[in-house]
């Protein structure tokens, strides 16, 4: 005990010294490369058949996703997703493939979104998962799709008329956002071709 009261001086310092490079290191330095870094993928060539009805052209599609992109990040989104399918634990039998390297060399990717925790499911391998209006029940109000869900509900994104919410440009974007997380990787999958031309599982 003698030695550390001896030394708090130096404990202290050290301490606070400490504190200052991992703000640094984790913080200062990340932000700085961030802006340095050139996206060497395009994030979208086309517009997606699944927004061929909502957005005009590719330009504004990718705003869409910027802006989704954006709100993702302000509603702390990450908080409770990752966006990274490890390579441990069976995960891609829950999620989809393994999450690779390149797969984070573009704009939406800088920062990275990986995130910490996992409140609710990985979201990486989101795309075409669930239907555009899933999405949009689930944002207004998770429990009315998942009744169990802790997930909050993100109302002020949505517009009350005659009784029905409809999704203002803010919900579009941020589920355009999820629509397209992953969709790289999923449309190269055997099983997708069939999908997206009937993407109503057969009825029984
Ligand atoms: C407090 C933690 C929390 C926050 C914040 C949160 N979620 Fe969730 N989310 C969950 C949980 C838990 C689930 C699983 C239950 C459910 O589907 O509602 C979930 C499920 C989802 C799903 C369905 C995924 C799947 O594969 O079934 C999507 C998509 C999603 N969240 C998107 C979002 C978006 C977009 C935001 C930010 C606007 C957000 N979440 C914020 C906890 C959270």
């Amino acid at each position: 005990m003698d030695f550390i009261e001896k030394f708090s001086g130096v404990f202290l310092i050290a301490g606070l010294f400490l504190f200052f490079m991992a703000f640094i290191g984790l913080a200062v330095v990340p932000v700085w490369m961030v802006d340095k870094v050139e996206p060497r993928q395009e994030i979208a060539t086309s517009v997606p058949k699944l927004y061929l009805d909502t957005y005009s052209d590719v330009e504004t599609y990718k705003a869409a996703l910027r802006k989704g992109r954006d709100i993702y990040i302000a509603e702390a989104c990450w908080h409770c997703h990752s966006q990274y399918v490890r390579p441990t634990a069976n995960e891609e039998l829950r999620y989809g493939p393994v999450s690779m390297p390149g797969e984070y060399q573009n704009e939406l990717n800088l920062p990275q979104l990986f995130g910490t925790r996992r409140v609710g499911p990985d979201l990486s391998r989101a795309a075409y998962k669930k239907s555009n209006d899933w999405h949009y029940a689930h944002l207004y109000n998770p429990t009315s799709v998942v009744p169990q869900s802790v997930m909050p509900s993100y109302p002020w994104y949505f517009e009350v008329k005659d009784g029905v919410p409809q999704p203002k440009e803010e919900a579009k974007a941020l589920v355009a956002y999820l629509q397209w997380l992953g969709s790289s990787v999923v449309e190269k999958s055997e099983s997708f071709a069939s999908y997206i031309d009937n993407p109503l599982p057969p009825k029984e």
